[in-house]
């Protein structure tokens, strides 16, 4: 078992009935389990070469810039539609009900680029798959995707199976 499993809650029937939500805020409102999971993660990048971490919005954030500035890289942000200032470059993807979409600036991300992906966790892989072809659109190699956890019964995996995949904590 990983050091970091007892500091994540699980949440019986939110958000609605029969859903165990594993809530992450436990483990980063603790001094120790911040360390740890920021730790655990970058520990899963040693060997890598890489130019630069891309986080996304928004708990994706709260790993992906702990773990850029660790490792001595820059981060670059995925954010929701609508929210960065410069010209961006989107992909669509498909939730449960309906759809989003998330951008990244276009002149943050350079051919030939490697890229790692961060997100705090992977369910169906949509998020982080519209994430991956959107750096790959713009010329950038992703090279490792890494998440704190992975709920393995929404089968993400295979759907990133193209990918490089790292996780700390998963769940059946
Ligand atoms: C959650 C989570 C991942 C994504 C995983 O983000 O942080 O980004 O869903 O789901 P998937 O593997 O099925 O795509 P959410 O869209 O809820 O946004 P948030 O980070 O702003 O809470
Ligand atoms: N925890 C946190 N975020 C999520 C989950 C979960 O169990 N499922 C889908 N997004």
């Amino acid at each position: 078992m990983s050091k970091i499993e007892p500091y994540i809650t699980s949440i019986p029937d939110f958000p609605e009935p029969g859903v165990i939500f594993r809530d992450i805020t436990t483990a980063i409102g603790s001094a120790d389990g911040l360390q740890l999971s920021v730790d655990e993660m970058a520990a899963l990048l040693e060997g890598e070469p890489f130019d630069v971490v891309a986080g996304l919005e928004s708990r994706g954030f709260l790993f992906g810039m702990p773990i850029a500035y660790k490792l001595h890289k820059p981060f670059i942000p995925i954010r929701k539609e609508g929210k960065l200032p410069r010209e961006t470059v989107g992909a669509t993807y498909s939730l449960e009900y309906g759809t989003a979409t998330i951008e990244v600036h276009k002149d943050d991300i350079k051919p030939g680029m490697r890229v790692v992906l961060i997100d705090d966790l992977i369910a169906t892989g949509g998020t982080l798959e519209a994430a991956a072809h959107l750096l790959e659109q713009l010329g950038a190699k992703v090279v490792k995707i890494v998440c704190l956890l992975e709920l393995k019964g929404l089968h993400g995996r295979d759907r990133l199976k193209d990918y490089p995949l790292a996780t700390v904590v998963s769940y059946d």
